[in-house]
C-alpha cells in the first residue's frame, strides 16, 4: 500500500485528468465498526481464495474514509441512509399492480423474510435460468407476483428496497457464490475488471487492487467492495446502486461505460462481490 506509481501509465497522469470530489482528512485505517453498540462488521478479512495471488487481505470501503464520515454509519440514527430505508418500508407495506398485492402480503416482515438475502446476491435462479441481482429478483415479483411495473433499474424506489432488504444481513458475512452455471458470467465480469479502458487506459484494477490506500486527489482510494452498497452518499445525499458507483468510475476514465442493469454491469457485480466474499454486509453504508 506504498505511494509508488506502477503501471505503465503511471497514476499521477491518470489523476491529473480526473474529477474527482473533494474528500477530507486520511482514514484511520485501524478503525473498527461497531454498529448501534452491537453489529460488530467485518471490515478487514483474509482475501478470498481465487485473490490468493493478488491479495492478501481484503478491506471494506468504510476503513479508508474520514473519520467523521466512518462515524455516520456507527449508528443508525446518525446514517442518513435510513431515511430512505424508512420509505422503502411504506413501500414494502403498500398494494401496487393489478393483482392488488404488497411485498408484505408475501414476505411479511423483512426484518425476518429477508435475513441473508442481500449476502448471496447475485445469485443463480434455476427456474428462471438466469444470473440475478437483487434488483432483477424485485422486479421479477413486481411483473409476476404483484402484475405492477418494474422498477426503473437505479431509480429511487428501487434503490430504497435494496436497502431496506439489506439491513437485516448486516453483520453477516458476504458470500457469494460462483460456480455452476454462474461461473462464465463471473469470468465475464472478471475480465471487464481487468480491461484497460477509456482514454486513461485504467481497468479497476488498476486503481482498487495496485492503489488502493493511497491518494488520488483528495480521494482515499478503496479496494472498490461492493459489500456496502447501496451506499449513501453525502456528495450526492440519497442511497446509490453499485451499478451507479460502476457507471461512475468508468466515466472518470473517459471511457464509454455501460448501463445500470446491463449484462455486463450485473456480471461484474457478480465478480466484485466476490472479491469480497467474508466482508460483512454493511449496507446501506455511508461514503463521501
Ligand atoms: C404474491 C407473492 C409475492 C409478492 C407480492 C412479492 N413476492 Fe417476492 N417472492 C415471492 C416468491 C414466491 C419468491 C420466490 C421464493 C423462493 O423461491 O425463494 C420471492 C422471492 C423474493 C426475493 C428473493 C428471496 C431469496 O431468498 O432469494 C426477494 C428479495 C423478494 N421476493 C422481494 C420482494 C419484494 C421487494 C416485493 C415487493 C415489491 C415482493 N418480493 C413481492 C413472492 C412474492
Ligand atoms: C482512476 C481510478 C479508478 C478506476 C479506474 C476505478 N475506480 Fe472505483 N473508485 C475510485 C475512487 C477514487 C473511488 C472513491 C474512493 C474509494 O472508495 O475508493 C472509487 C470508488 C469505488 C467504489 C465504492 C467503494 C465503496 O466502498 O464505497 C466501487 C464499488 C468502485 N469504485 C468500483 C470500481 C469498479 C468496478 C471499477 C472498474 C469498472 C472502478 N471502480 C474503476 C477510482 C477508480
Amino acid at each position: 500500500m506504498g505511494i509508488s506509481l506502477r503501471g505503465t501509465l503511471g497514476l499521477a497522469s491518470a489523476v491529473a485528468a480526473l474529477t474527482l470530489g473533494t474528500g477530507t482528512a486520511i482514514a484511520d485505517e485501524e478503525a473498527e465498526l461497531v454498529v448501534n453498540e452491537e453489529i460488530e462488521m467485518v471490515v478487514r478479512a483474509e482475501a478470498p481464495d481465487h485473490l490468493a495471488d493478488t491479495l492478501d487481505t481484503i478491506y471494506s470501503g468504510w476503513v479508508f474514509r474520514s473519520d467523521e464520515t466512518q462515524a455516520l454509519q456507527a449508528d443508525d440514527f446518525d446514517n442518513p441512509g435510513f431515511v430512505f430505508v424508512d420509505v422503502a418500508m411504506d413501500a414494502w407495506n403498500a398494494a401496487d399492480g393489478a393483482a392488488g398485492k404488497s411485498c408484505a402480503d408475501c414476505h411479511n416482515d423483512p426484518m425476518d423474510s429477508m435475513v441473508g438475502v442481500r449476502a448471496v446476491y447475485p445469485k443463480w435462479n434455476d427456474e428462471a435460468g438466469e444470473l440475478r441481482t437483487l434488483e432483477m429478483q424485485i422486479n421479477a415479483c413486481r411483473t409476476g407476483q404483484m402484475e405492477a411495473e418494474e422498477w426503473k433499474y437505479d431509480g429511487s424506489d428501487m434503490v430504497n428496497m435494496t436497502a431496506l432488504i439489506s439491513v437485516p444481513s448486516r453483520g453477516l458475512p458476504v458470500n457469494v457464490a460462483y460456480d455452476g452455471p454462474a461461473q462464465e458470467y463471473w469470468e465475464m465480469g472478471k475480465e471487464l475488471y481487468y480491461t484497460r479502458t477509456g482514454q486513461l487506459e485504467l481497468a479497476c484494477a488498476n486503481c482498487h487492487e495496485d492503489h488502493y490506500g493511497d491518494m488520488i486527489r483528495a480521494d482515499h482510494l478503496s479496494q472498490g467492495q461492493i459489500n456496502g452498497f447501496p451506499v449513501y452518499r453525502l456528495k450526492n445525499a440519497k442511497l446509490n446502486s453499485a451499478h451507479a458507483r460502476f457507471k461512475g468510475c468508468i466515466r472518470d476514465t473517459r471511457a464509454h461505460t455501460y448501463k445500470p442493469g446491463s449484462a455486463e454491469f450485473v456480471a461484474l457485480e457478480l465478480y466484485v462481490a466476490t472479491r469480497g466474499n467474508g466482508l460483512s454486509v454493511e449496507a446501506p453504508s455511508v461514503r463521501n
